[in-house]
């Protein structure tokens, strides 16, 4: 069965220039875009966001990153999409991450790691309304390649 999941590439990596590339793998591995949109997240709802890490020794450092510039935020669609994205993007910590993942690539430590990809479908459930309504989620068909 079809399943949807919530991506962000990371201020780090829109800095760097890879919003490209890292949809450009998504695409290619391919999972459907249903929505996209460049947004800035206040220190707050980068809290809100991150709220199950709330009291963690990284979440002051993780929302303060998080909301010092433009994210990517992104709903992609595939079945089994919540695993496929997190094998595409890579162990946390880019220095575990396997060779040609995207983390790998593009991170340079487990706080700035380019990419955010939900871990489970409960946590899709918040993830993607928080970025997205229904009218902003488009169904289509990918073309055959
Ligand atoms: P992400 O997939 O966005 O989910 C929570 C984030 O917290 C995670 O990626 C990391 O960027 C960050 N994170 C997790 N563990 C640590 C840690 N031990 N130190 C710093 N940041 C962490």
């Amino acid at each position: 069965m079809s399943e949807r999941t919530l991506v962000m590439v990371k201020p780090d990596a829109v800095r760097g220039g890879h919003v490209g590339d890292v949809v450009g793998r998504f695409e290619a591995a391919g999972l459907t875009i249903r929505a996209l949109k460049m947004i800035h997240l206040d220190r707050q709802e980068a809290e809100e966001f991150y709220r199950v890490h709330r009291g963690k020794p990284f979440f002051s450092g993780l929302t303060q990153f998080m909301s010092s510039g433009p994210i990517v935020a992104i709903v992609l669609e595939a079945p089994g999409a919540i695993t496929q994205v997190r094998r595409l993007m890579g162990a946390t910590d880019p220095a575990k991450a396997e060779p040609g993942t995207i983390r790998k690539d593009f991170a340079s430590s487990i706080e700035q790691n380019a990419v955010h990809g939900s871990d489970s479908p409960e946590s899709a459930a918040y993830e993607i309304p928080y970025f997205f309504g229904a009218l902003e989620q488009h169904a289509y068909e990918r073309a055959a390649r």
